[in-house]
């Protein structure tokens, strides 16, 4: 491929008089712009560890009284996207939350599509658009573009989650607001999947919106891997995908959600693809091979994998099981027609 010229070799007068007509040429950032065979991408292998993020979260909520914060949350941020940007990966946000006993985080929706994957405590609920959510160690729970939500708190320690967001992509498309709201009354569902395949008779066969299920119980999750895992040969991946039970679809449009099951001892490669990636260790310890990067992460540790990343996962104990929860920007680079395995 033939180097192409730079702004150094153009007559300062010729810059000079582009830059007074809010012109650029092209050619000097082409190969940037449009690299060769592959992107390039700024996310890099990062690895965020909880015993690092709960002494600094449980600090915060004795610095920063909920009415100063809204959301008491602690970014995890890419290094290589820049720390102030506040990105796990291009599309990806990642925050920790914290609410105390006896705290609310006050009612707002935003067009941002948010999902939680719950760390520690209990007794907190989501409330969205009124349906009450309970909030156990391991539950994901989606809260849609523009739906109203709330977090309460009425258990006795402290409750903790990660907060997985497309933020990134909605500020990047100028599309990104909240707007603030009044406390929710909570109701029962109106119609609630009990388990995927089952809906209940009485209110017909589909839901009024497009998300009919807003909390999947990490309980039914763990099951269903373990279930799978009995029919899996060893060092294939045990993995189950997080679908709207209605369409078979991924649960929001611009992330997908996964969890992964590694036996004891047992090492998986996650097949190779456009979509940056996100891991949380739900429950175990283990070891990532993420290009050259290897990382040993605990139980509630989170890391990432850009995409296109060679991804290696290992469970090192002989005994205990693994449990990842991933998030991925799969859906929205299908729906842009970029998507790709490798
Ligand atoms: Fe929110």
């Amino acid at each position: 491929m033939n180097p192409l010229g730079t702004l150094d070799e153009l007559p300062r007068d010729y810059v000079e008089e582009l830059t007074r007509a809010n012109l650029v040429p092209l050619w000097p950032s082409m190969r940037a712009l449009l690299p060769p065979q592959a992107p390039r991408s700024a996310t890099l292998p990062a690895h965020w560890r909880w015993t690092a993020i709960r002494p600094l979260l449980l600090r915060a909520g004795e610095l920063t009284p909920m009415e100063k914060a809204e959301r008491r949350v602690l970014v995890l941020a890419n290094p290589g996207r820049g720390l102030d940007n506040l990105q796990a990966s291009a599309a990806i946000y990642l925050g920790m939350q914290l609410v105390l006993p006896g705290e609310t985080a006050p009612s707002h929706r935003h067009t941002p599509n948010a999902a939680r994957v719950v760390v520690e405590g209990e007794g907190a609920v989501t409330l969205v658009d009124g349906e009450s959510c309970a909030m156990e160690p391991g539950d994901l729970i989606l809260t849609p573009t523009g739906q109203w939500h709330e977090h309460r708190h009425v258990g006795r320690v402290p409750v903790i989650w990660l907060d997985v967001l497309d933020l990134p992509l909605m500020v990047y498309l100028d599309v990104s607001y909240a707007v603030e709201g009044t406390s929710q009354t909570a109701q029962a569902p109106a119609y609630s999947y009990a388990a995927g395949g089952l809906a209940p008779v009485a209110h017909g066969r589909r839901a009024q919106g497009p998300y009919p299920l807003l909390r999947y119980e990490w309980r039914r999750t763990r099951e269903a891997l373990q279930a799978l895992a009995s029919s899996t040969e060893p060092g294939t991946p045990v993995q189950v995908a997080y679908v709207n039970p209605e369409t078979g679809g991924d649960c929001l449009n611009t992330l997908a959600f996964a969890a992964l099951l590694l036996r004891p001892g047992e090492e998986v490669v996650i097949p190779r693809d456009s979509a940056a990636r996100v891991f949380h260790a739900v429950e175990g310890d283990g070891e990532a091979q993420v290009n050259d990067t290897a990382i040993a992460f605990e139980h509630a540790d989170t890391f990432c994998a850009p995409g296109l990343a060679t991804v290696r996962l290992a469970n090192r104990s002989s005994r205990a099981p693994l449990y990842l929860v991933s998030a991925d920007e799969s859906p929205l680079q299908r729906k842009l027609g970029v998507y790709e395995q490798r």
